[in-house]
């Protein structure tokens, strides 16, 4: 099984720090589509979003989506809202493995509050702590009917250090091994 992973989720959901760890243990290549995207047009998701809308932003990561699709033995970290735009769900499942890193919105609003999370997403750079969770709430329930498509569903609430971290990137590998076989 060379074709893509693709870890999808909300913000916050470990796509980065989880895909960066599973990719090591994996011995793939590690792709952060948000990093990817700013490398290659030279500004970053935040000016991208001022300057061409989040439609713009949307259109550009469609269409990197298939051009590491290409790409062999890779570990793609998606945004947050990669599979909830034009096809790419779609295109995903048909392209790759889609990882779907479930996260409850109370963990994820934590997450989302820790300092310099939300200074470079755009989505909730004016959100106090308490208007996180429900933005969260909200987010989610709405993005869940794309999220639920992934071919596997997986538990990625302990990530809190290294160590949980490389725990639970080893147990997405199982989970990944038993559903190849
Ligand atoms: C977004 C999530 C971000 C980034 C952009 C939009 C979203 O990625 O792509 O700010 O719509 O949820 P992360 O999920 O890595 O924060």
């Amino acid at each position: 099984m060379n074709r893509p992973i693709f870890l999808i989720g909300y913000m916050g959901s470990g796509k980065s720090s989880l895909g960066r760890q599973l990719a090591h243990e994996m011995q793939r290549d590690f792709i952060d589509l948000d990093k990817y995207i700013e490398t290659r047009f030279h500004a970053t998701v935040k000016q991208i979003f001022a300057e061409r809308g989040e439609e713009g932003f949307r259109l550009i990561e469609r269409n990197i989506i298939h051009e590491v699709a290409e790409f062999q033995n890779v570990i793609v970290a998606c945004g947050g809202g990669t599979p909830c735009y034009y096809d790419n769900m779609d295109f995903m499942l048909t392209h790759g493995l889609t990882v779907y890193l479930n996260v409850s919105p109370e963990v994820l609003a934590l997450r989302l509050a820790l300092p310099g999370s939300r200074n470079k997403r755009p989505l909730i750079a004016d959100k106090s702590d308490e208007e996180l969770l429900d933005f969260v709430r909200e987010g989610l329930c709405k993005r869940l009917p794309y999220y639920t498509r992934a071919k596997i569903d997986f538990n990625a609430t302990h990530l809190i250090d290294k160590a949980e971290t490389i725990q639970t990137a080893r147990q997405l590998v199982q989970v990944i091994a038993e559903h190849e076989k």
